[in-house]
C-alpha cells in the first residue's frame, strides 16, 4: 500500500502542478464525514459469459464498431473479487456494480435462484472489504425475451420491470439500501432511436426516443414504489447523464436555437419528468399527464463527462439539424473508431450539479471518467473534478459521493475494447490487471477523504498537464 494517509492535506492553491485550475474559493479541501469515494461499474461490461440480452444479439449481429465481443469482459461472473480486492487496496468506500436481469429472470417469469445467489455473494464480498455496495437495476441491458416482447416500448414493460425489482430487492435488500432504477434513459433513447448506436439501431426516430425516455420515467416510478415498499429506508435514485451543449458560434441565432433543442431533449427530459411531472411544449404533447412520476426519487444520480460544440446543419434532418462535434485543441481522452467521445471537461460537473440541485434531493455524481489508456489526461480530469466537488459543497449543495468510472478496463458497449477508463489496465486476453497512477492517486484521495498538492506530487512529480493527443 501506498504511504499516503498521513499527507496533511493543504490548500491546492499553493501547489504548481495545480496551476491551471481556478483557485479555490475556501481553503479547505477536506471533504464531509462519510463521504463516498467509489468506482462505478455495469454487469455486461464486466461479468463475461452473458449472452442471453439484446446487447449479446447486438455484438453478434456485429453492432460494435472494432467488431470485439463482451466475451469474457473481466470475468467477474467467475472472480468479480479479485477487483474488489484491487478496490480495497485503492481504498475506495463504495463500489456500484449492477444487476443483470438476463441472468435473474432469464425466461419471462422464471427466477433463476443462483444467479441471484452469486449477487448475494458478490455483495457480501464488498461488505467483507469494506466497501459499501450500490446497485442499480438496469444498466443498459436486459432480457432477450423482454426486448422481443417490445422492451420498454411495451404497455405492460413497467409491470414487468417491477416483477424483477421485487425480486431482486427481495433478494438481496439484506445487503444493499442504495438502488439505482435506471442508468442513463437518455443515453440509451438517443443512441438506441436516434443515432443507433445502440441496440435496437434505429436512427431519426426522435418522437419514438420522447416515448421511450416517458415510459422509462414510468418504470422508474413504479419500481421506486415497489423498492420501498419492501425496504421502506431504501434510498432510490436513477442516473442522469449530463452533457455540456455550447453553441458552436455564440453570435449564431440558429446554433443557439439547435443548441437549446438538444439540451431540451438530452439533459432535461427525463430531469423535468422527475421536477415536474412533465416535459416543455410542445414534447409534453407526446408524454400526456405523468404527474405521478413527480418528485419521485430520493437521490439524483449524475453521470458527468464531456462538453460538445453543437452548430445548425440543414443537411441533418435526422439529427433535429445538430451538428455535434469536438473543436480541435480540447483536452480529450482516446478515440473511439470513428467518433471522439466529447471535450473531458470536469466543469461540466458544476452546471450538471447546479441543474439537478434545483429538485432539491442528494446528489451524488455516479461517473465520472475519461478513455485513456496511458493516463496522459485521467490524473488532470481526476484533480480537476475532485476541486470542482470541494468547491461545490463548500458552496452548500448537498453531493454525497462521486465515483469514478470505472475500476478496471472494461468492454465499451459500441466502442468494444478499443476504449480503457479503468483506474486499473485490464489485458482482456490474459485477465492481467496493472493498477495506473491515476488509480493510485484516486485511491490516495479516497483513503484521505481530501486532496493535497503532496499526493498530486507523489504520484506525478512531472506534473498533471493534460498531454497532446
Ligand atoms: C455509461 C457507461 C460507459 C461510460 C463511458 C456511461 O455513459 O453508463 O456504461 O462505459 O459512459 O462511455
Amino acid at each position: 500500500m501506498d504511504e499516503v494517509h498521513d499527507l496533511e492535506c493543504g490548500n491546492v492553491r499553493s501547489s504548481r502542478n495545480l496551476t491551471e485550475v481556478a483557485p479555490l474559493a475556501t481553503a479547505p479541501s477536506r471533504f464531509p464525514a462519510g463521504f463516498l469515494w467509489g468506482v462505478s461499474t455495469a454487469a455486461h461490461q464486466v461479468e463475461g459469459g452473458n449472452d442471453n440480452n439484446q446487447w449479446a444479439a447486438w455484438e453478434q449481429a456485429g453492432g460494435i464498431k472494432s467488431g470485439d465481443r463482451s466475451g469474457q469482459a473481466c470475468d467477474w461472473w467467475n472472480n468479480a473479487e479479485r477487483d474488489f480486492d484491487l478496490a480495497r487496496e485503492m481504498g475506495v468506500n463504495a463500489l456500484r456494480l449492477s444487476v443483470e436481469w438476463s441472468r435473474i429472470e432469464p425466461q419471462e417469469g422464471q427466477y433463476d435462484a443462483q444467479a441471484l445467489r452469486r449477487y448475494r455473494q458478490m455483495l457480501e464480498a464488498l461488505h467483507q472489504r469494506g466497501i459499501r455496495p450500490m446497485v442499480c437495476l438496469h444498466h443498459f441491458t436486459h432480457p432477450l425475451w423482454f426486448e422481443q416482447k417490445g422492451g420498454f416500448l411495451r404497455y405492460d414493460a413497467a409491470n414487468r420491470f417491477e416483477g424483477f425489482a421485487r425480486h431482486v430487492v427481495s433478494g438481496l435488500g439484506d445487503l444493499c439500501q442504495s438502488w439505482v432504477t435506471f442508468n442513463e434513459p437518455n443515453v440509451y433513447a438517443t443512441l438506441g432511436y436516434v443515432l443507433g448506436e445502440f441496440p435496437p439501431g434505429k436512427r431519426g426516430q426522435i418522437l419514438t426516443a420522447v416515448r421511450l425516455v416517458n415510459a422509462l420515467a414510468r418504470a422508474h416510478t413504479q419500481a421506486y414504489r415497489a423498492i420501498h415498499d419492501l425496504q421502506p429506508a431504501a434510498q432510490v435514485g436513477w442516473a442522469h447523464n449530463f452533457v455540456v451543449f455550447q453553441p458552436a458560434d455564440p453570435r449564431s441565432v440558429l446554433d443557439g436555437w439547435v443548441t437549446r433543442l438538444v439540451n431540451e431533449l438530452f439533459n432535461e427530459s427525463f430531469v423535468r419528468l422527475i421536477e415536474q411531472g412533465k416535459l416543455a411544449f410542445p414534447l409534453s404533447l407526446v408524454s400526456g399527464d405523468l404527474n405521478d412520476v413527480k418528485g419521485v426519487c430520493d437521490f439524483v444520480g449524475l453521470n458527468v463527462y464531456s462538453r460538445f460544440h453543437v452548430a445548425f446543419d440543414a443537411r441533418l434532418l435526422s439529427q433535429m439539424f445538430a451538428r455535434v462535434f469536438v473543436p480541435p485543441h480540447v483536452p480529450q481522452g482516446d478515440h473511439g473508431v470513428e467518433q471522439p467521445y466529447g471535450e473531458a471537461y470536469p466543469a461540466a460537473i458544476r452546471l450538471a450539479v447546479e441543474r439537478v440541485a434545483r429538485i432539491g434531493k442528494p446528489i451524488y455524481v455516479l461517473e465520472n471518467g475519461v478513455p485513456d489508456a496511458q493516463d496522459r489526461i485521467r490524473p488532470w480530469l481526476i484533480v480537476n473534478a475532485v476541486q470542482e466537488l470541494d468547491r461545490l459543497i463548500q458552496a452548500g449543495q448537498d453531493i454525497r459521493g462521486y465515483f469514478h468510472w470505472t475500476l478496471t478496463d472494461n468492454f465499451e458497449w459500441s466502442e468494444g475494447w478499443k476504449l480503457r477508463f479503468g483506474l486499473v489496465a485490464l489485458d482482456p486476453k490474459t485477465q492481467q490487471r496493472t493498477m495506473r497512477n491515476s488509480g493510485r492517486l484516486y485511491g490516495a484521495i479516497a483513503r484521505s477523504n481530501c486532496i493535497s498538492p503532496e499526493m498530486v506530487n507523489q504520484y506525478f512529480p512531472a506534473g498533471i498537464e493534460p498531454a497532446p493527443d
